[in-house]
């Protein structure tokens, strides 16, 4: 069983390779410590991600609004949040083979690689540092931000006076933060530099058990429909008391069932007036209609891009008895249909095609092919999720009428080329 699962894994990252999802970071210099670059299919799954988020998120909701702020915030920012005190990870060291390991990771007293002795545990803070400007000293020590969220507290005054929300309402963000892990791995599971989509949605306090049930709701809603994720695969977790965050007063992870075990896919947290508290000690919020003054309370949903991008792969890889299918949801695929010429030699059905093709493109991300036979080009868009396939065959030149053929059913129908956009459409509204 274990096999079976570490294959599922391996088969998952060769896909992701071979077919220019994920390539392993600065290969050619023999990579990076686990870093990930995504390739041209991969960036557009990513992509695809990150709007459907954020239309569902900010766009189609009246209390919520976007930044994109700086990674790197000056220092302070971190000291209020307890980020310089208390972000960090228990490390230990193996006196023999001087391999490092996260103490809360491991189960026995010696190294897991050698079975040499452990150094004892020593706090590690998971921050990533450099300097800014060209002078290298303890003045100049700034953090690349190991969480969107605190931006989006720092921001809070500024958003508020030129949005004109009022409590309760949210502000949303989605970028890059950086944590020194020190044991990262997993393929884009766990890396140094991942992205985040988070929500900090401001309330009274004596709202916040609504509001966290409110949200709690939300994400799993956004699992299930949003990524179209197998409902069996999601199990929430509470957090416990002596686990919680810094700020927190209340979590729950929401762990999905990935080859390599049950592990945190996103978070959602209660934060209290923590945050607004440490960063505006003179100012707190003024309610204009009562005119009372207080710290706004935060529940912050978050959810790993990264995590996403793995989840939804894992989610739709389906080894069939003659192919491999990427069941992913119409929104997400990177491909929405793929374009053929029936024979490549032939001037007027390439021409037809391209036309075709060129036309699509206008509305839709659209894939050309015309290698091999056609069998192996269907293949070959089933196994990136491409939605359908459209060939252009003789008939075409006489009637107007091109072959599509289904991914998930591999059934084939004639459809007129005035109708491939609303085609596709309702394939896309699945
Ligand atoms: N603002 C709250 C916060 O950052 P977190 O649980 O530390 O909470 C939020 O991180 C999410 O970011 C996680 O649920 C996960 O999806 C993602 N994440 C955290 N560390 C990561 C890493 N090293 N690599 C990839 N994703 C990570």
């Amino acid at each position: 069983m274990e096999k079976q699962k570490d294959n599922l894994m391996e088969k998952i990252i060769s896909l992701c390779k071979r077919r220019g999802f994920v390539f392993p970071g600065s290969e050619i210099y023999g990579g990076l410590a686990n870093s990930w670059d995504y390739g041209p299919l991969g960036v557009e799954l990513k992509n695809n991600i990150k709007q459907l988020w954020w239309k569902r998120f900010v766009h189609m909701r009246d209390d919520m609004v976007g930044i994109d702020a700086a990674l790197i915030m000056n220092p302070k920012v971190w000291e209020a949040s307890g980020h310089v005190s208390t972000f960090s990870d228990p490390l230990v060291e193996c006196k023999k083979c001087h391999h490092r390991f996260r103490a809360d990771k491991i189960d026995a007293k010696e190294c897991p690689d050698c079975g040499g002795e452990l150094t004892a545990a020593k706090h590690f803070n998971l921050m990533l540092k450099t300097f800014l400007g060209p002078v290298e000293d303890k003045d100049s020590i700034v953090y690349f931000r190991p969480e969107t969220a605190q931006a989006m507290f720092v921001d809070f005054k500024n958003v508020l006076e030129t949005s004109r929300k009022k409590l309760p309402f949210g502000i949303a963000q989605i970028g890059k933060a950086f944590r020194n892990e020190i044991t990262p791995g997993n393929f884009i599971f766990r890396t140094r530099e991942f992205e985040q989509m988070e929500i900090e949605y401001f309330i009274y306090e004596k709202d916040w058990q609504e509001s966290f049930d409110y949200w709690r709701k939300e994400m799993l809603s956004w699992m299930f429909n949003g990524l179209g994720l197998k409902r069996e695969r999601i199990r929430e977790t509470e957090v416990l008391d002596d686990e919680l965050a810094h700020y927190s007063k209340r979590t729950i992870d929401f762990d999905y069932k990935f080859p390599f075990g049950e592990e945190e896919l996103y978070g959602l947290a209660y934060r209290t007036d923590f945050d607004l508290k440490n960063h505006y000690k003179e100012e707190p919020y003024l309610d204009t209609e009562t005119n009372e003054k207080s710290y706004p309370h935060v529940i912050e949903p978050t959810f790993g891009v990264d995590r996403s991008v793995l989840a939804v792969l894992c989610d739709a890889y389906t080894e069939e008895e003659e192919r491999i299918v990427l069941k992913l949801k119409p929104a997400l695929a990177p491909y929405k249909v793929a374009v053929f010429p029936l024979l490549k030699n032939k001037p007027e059905l390439v021409a037809k095609a391209r036309e075709i093709y060129n036309e699509l493109k206008k509305d839709f991300v659209v894939a050309w092919d015309d290698r091999g036979n056609i069998g192996k080009r269907y293949y070959s868009q089933d196994e990136i999720g491409t939605l359908a396939c459209i060939t252009v065959d003789f008939e075409t030149l006489e009637d107007n009428t091109v072959t599509i053929r289904d991914r998930d059913t591999m059934k084939q129908e004639r459809v007129n080329i005035s109708d491939l956009k609303r085609y596709i459409s309702v394939l896309l509204s699945k």
